[in-house]
């Protein structure tokens, strides 16, 4: 049985009203009758360009947005089941790492309160088993034992990530699903975090849906590539070679942007700015 199995998913969010309370417009499905399994210890890279649905298929695998269709079913379990006490077993086996490791916590909380939230959600412990257990979480996304009594605000963006992937992981979930959670760091931390979700893919037999934009990455994490256009998945691959054959045009964009080395500062350089002849500003292009 297949961890995580997604049925002909389709979903559209509701368009906004006018003052009469009537649609403006039929809403128009963002993600269109997607299915795809993931096994356990699998790494799913979801790509593809940006509104093309990837963020909206993750919420709904995480059980916060229900799809008008389809089925979601983690252990052949239905996520979406009215059953209130299945649903909170099921939320414990996904989890979830978002781009803005700000906003997903809450900066009052000390770097233990955040951490140890699925432990206080899911296992009923000591405090003497918790303590270990967040040491042990921290260690293993390489922070030391004494930020646990640390604010949001005393952590740099890398490390509070860090801390946000501790809280992930805290409760040995099957999968975690990580969207854009590592686009917005530099490159080290970027190869750290890979590192870490590399190792606790093989210790712990995680399975992971990267979402993401950074192509380099998703190739240095995961064992599988899907990508997404306009709210269908278009191609699915194995290798990077068969990515690189696909004749689906989403796929060479993404292959083409990625492979292109920084097409954007290429562009300035060439391009002449208006004043450049003509005597303004000089030097400040040169
Ligand atoms: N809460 C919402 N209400 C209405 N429309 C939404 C909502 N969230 C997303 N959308 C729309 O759904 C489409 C898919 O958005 P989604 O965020 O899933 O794309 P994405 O592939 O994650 O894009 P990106 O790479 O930019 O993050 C977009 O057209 C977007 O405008
Ligand atoms: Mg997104």
């Amino acid at each position: 049985m297949a961890l995580l199995e997604i049925s002909r998913v389709t979903h559209a969010y509701d368009s906004a009203h006018d003052f009469l309370r009537k649609p403006k417009q039929e809403p128009q499905a963002v993600v269109k009758d997607v299915s795809m399994t993931l096994e356990a210890g699998q790494c799913i890279g979801l790509l593809g360009g940006s509104g093309a649905g990837k963020s909206t298929l993750g919420k709904i695998m995480l059980g916060l947005q229900p799809p008008q269709s389809g089925s979601v079913l983690i252990h052949g379990k239905d996520m979406y089941t009215r059953d209130k006490r299945t649903k909170k077993q099921l939320r414990k086996h996904i989890q979830a790492v978002f781009q803005d490791c700000y906003s997903s916590v809450n900066s009052k909380m000390t770097a233990a309160q955040i951490i140890s939230e699925p432990l206080d959600n899911f296992e009923r412990l000591t405090s003497k088993e918790k303590k270990y257990r967040i040491g042990e979480a921290l260690d293993m996304v390489g922070l030391p034992a004494s930020a646990m009594n640390k604010l949001p605000k005393e952590f740099s963006g890398g490390q509070l990530q860090r801390i946000n992937i501790a809280r992930a992981v805290i409760s040995n979930p099957s999968v975690i699903v990580l969207d854009e959670a590592v686009s917005s760091l530099d490159v080290a931390n970027q190869v750290h975090i890979i590192s870490v979700l590399r190792e606790l893919k093989t210790q712990r037999d995680m399975s992971y849906i990267f979402i993401t934009h950074n192509l380099k990455a998703a190739f240095a994490l995961c064992d599988r590539w899907t990508v997404m256009d306009q709210g269908e998945l278009c191609g699915s691959f194995s290798t990077k070679a068969e990515m690189k054959e696909s004749e689906e045009v989403a796929v060479k964009q993404l292959m083409d942007a990625s492979l292109s080395t920084r097409p954007e500062f290429g562009t300035i350089r060439k391009h002449r700015p208006f004043y450049a002849d003509s005597g303004q500003r000089k030097g400040a292009w040169t």
